[in-house]
C-alpha cells in the first residue's frame, strides 16, 4: 500500500473508530487532511463545531486564524498535513481527556509513521505534550528541538490567542520565526523545501510494505 492509500485507510477507520466515547456525539470525525508525503504535520487539539459539522480541520474561527498564520509565514496549506490528537469533537469544546488521548494516539501515530513528516509544528499544549511531554508551553512556544529523527516545534494553539489577546502578539512572532526555523531544519538534514531525503523516501516506500507482512 502507498503512503496515500495508508492515509485513506485510517480516515476510514477512524470514521467508524469506537475506541473512545467521543464518538458517541460526533456528526463527522476529522481525520486530518494534506499530502501523504507531506515535509510538515501540523497537530492540533481535537475538532471544534465548524470541524465536526464539516470533516475538516481548522475551517472554524481558529482555523480562518491558523491560515492567516500561515499565509503570513509562507506556507501553503495544500503543501503541509494538518491533523489533530483526537479526531472527534469533545463536546462543548472541553479539553479532550487522557484516555480519549490514549485511544486516538493509535491514529496520530499510524499517520506520522504513514507521512514520516521530517517537521512537525504542534499547535497547543495537548499536542505538545505527545512529543515533549511535562513542558510547560508557556516556556517552550515558538523554540524547534529534534525529538527522535524529526524536528518539533511547539506553537501556541491558535484558539488560545484568539481568546487571550495577551498571547496573540507571541503567537504572531513565533509564527513570524516559521520561516528561519524550517530554514534550519533543512539545512540540518541537507536538503531544501519540500524534499524529502532519500532515506525518508525510502523508508516511507518501505514501511508500509513491511506493515503488509501482518
Ligand atoms: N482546533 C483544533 O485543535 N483543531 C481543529 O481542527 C479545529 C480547532
Amino acid at each position: 500500500m502507498s503512503a496515500e492509500e495508508i492515509i485513506s485507510k485510517i480516515a476510514e477507520e477512524v470514521s467508524v473508530c469506537t475506541n473512545c466515547a467521543l464518538h458517541e456525539s460526533r456528526k463527522k470525525s476529522v481525520p486530518g487532511e494534506g499530502p501523504a508525503n507531506a515535509e510538515i504535520m501540523f497537530i492540533g487539539e481535537g475538532p471544534g463545531f465548524h470541524e465536526n459539522e464539516q470533516g475538516r480541520p481548522f475551517v472554524g474561527a481558529a482555523g480562518k486564524f491558523l491560515d492567516q498564520l500561515l499565509a503570513q509565514a509562507g506556507v501553503t496549506r495544500v503543501d503541509v498535513f494538518i491533523g489533530n490528537v483526537v479526531k472527534c469533537r469533545p463536546p462543548g469544546n472541553r479539553d479532550p481527556l487522557p484516555e480519549e488521548l490514549a485511544a486516538c494516539d493509535i491514529h496520530l501515530e499510524a499517520q506520522i509513521k504513514a507521512i514520516n513528516p521530517s517537521i512537525i509544528v504542534t499547535l497547543g499544549r495537548f499536542s505538545m505534550n505527545k512529543f515533549i511531554p511535562g513542558a510547560k508551553i508557556s516556556a517552550i512556544h515558538g523554540q524547534m528541538r529534534k525529538v527522535g529523527d524529526r524536528f518539533v516545534i511547539p506553537m501556541f494553539h491558535p484558539a488560545a490567542a484568539l481568546h487571550q489577546a495577551a498571547l496573540k502578539p507571541a503567537i504572531l512572532a513565533d509564527f513570524a520565526k516559521l520561516p528561519e526555523l524550517l530554514k534550519q531544519a533543512r539545512a540540518a538534514q541537507g536538503k531544501s523545501a519540500g524534499e524529502k531525503t532519500k532515506e525518508e523516501t525510502q523508508q516511507q516506500n518501505e514501511e508500509p510494505k513491511q506493515l503488509s507482512l501482518f
